[in-house]
């Protein structure tokens, strides 16, 4: 197996586990990948960090050997397996944090724009190198990352190919946050700053950022209207806002 699937505490960790290739995404690895986040869906977890195995990558991309003499169905049928499997981060129950701990290009970029947050080390390295190859990304990059950082910056990145440092990804939103080895102990700590918080409110959080980017603002704030009215009636809230005014601390139910 090229991915790990543990557990460590309420957090599930998926590691790409094929470091002599730098973590390059198979088709293989791509269906091993789904079946993981299937597996995650269903676990009794709040958070999920997605990292790579050993110290230089977290993941080069495609698999650039197995990519070459393709006929074009099959390439295409290859690029909506890889924006399907990246796709089911987006409906996870619970959010993402993809630990960059070196390389993430190509289809490792895009594996990470897919999640929640991303968190790197200062010496992790990034960028859509595609284009050198002839190529254009194909697993969400065109899509997720003018979300992310502006149409601007994403046509740098794409037309240029060029890779960029963690300092430059955090400065254009790329990267949440710069944190330091062990990178999974910073992703764990990352997770416990909002892992305490009720599912429900969470989950309606995500979901009213994520489609705030795929509506006009008047359906926008009409999704934000309905989902925090959901929130307002789950348990939870009647909880945390009976525990601000006992000025305790409440102890959320995922009710
Ligand atoms: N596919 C297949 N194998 C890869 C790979 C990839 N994407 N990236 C690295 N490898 C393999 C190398 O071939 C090498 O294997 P061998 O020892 O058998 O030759 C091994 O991993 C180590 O790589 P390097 O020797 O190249 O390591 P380096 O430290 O000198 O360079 C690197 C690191 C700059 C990341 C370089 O490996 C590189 O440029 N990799 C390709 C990055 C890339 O172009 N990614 C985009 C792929 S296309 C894509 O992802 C399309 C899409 O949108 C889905």
């Amino acid at each position: 197996m090229s991915v790990q699937l543990s557990q460590q505490g309420d957090v599930a960790i998926l590691m790409l586990s094929r470091p002599e290739a730098l973590n390059a995404l198979s088709f293989a690895i791509l269906e091993e990948i789904g079946a993981a986040l299937d597996k995650v869906a269903g676990m009794p977890v709040r958070a999920l960090i997605i990292t790579g195995a050993g110290e230089k990558a977290f993941c080069a991309g495609a698999d650039i050997k197995e990519l070459r003499g393709r006929d074009l169905v099959a390439q295409k049928r290859g690029a909506e397996l890889g924006q399907r499997v990246f796709a089911k981060l987006d409906t996870l129950p619970v959010a993402s944090i993809a630990a960059i701990n070196g390389y993430a290009f190509g289809g490792g970029l895009e594996l990470a724009m897919a999640c929640t947050f991303r968190v790197a080390l200062r010496s992790a390295k990034m960028g859509l190198p595609e284009i050198k190859l002839g190529l254009v990304p194909g697993y969400g990059g065109t899509q997720r990352l003018p979300r992310l950082i502006g149409q601007a910056r994403a046509l740098d990145l794409i037309m240029t190919g060029r890779s960029i440092g963690a300092e430059e990804a955090q400065t254009i939103g790329l990267v949440n946050r710069l944190v330091e080895a062990p990178i999974l102990d910073s992703a764990l700590a990352m997770a416990a700053e909002f892992t305490g918080y009720g599912l429900p409110a969470l989950g309606f959080a995500r979901e009213a950022v994520q489609r705030a980017l795929d509506l006009p603002i008047c359906e926008g704030l009409k999704v934000e209207a309905d989902l925090s009215t959901l929130a307002y009636r789950t348990q939870d809230a009647e909880e945390g806002m009976a525990a601000f005014s006992e000025k305790r601390k409440p102890a959320f139910r995922d009710a």
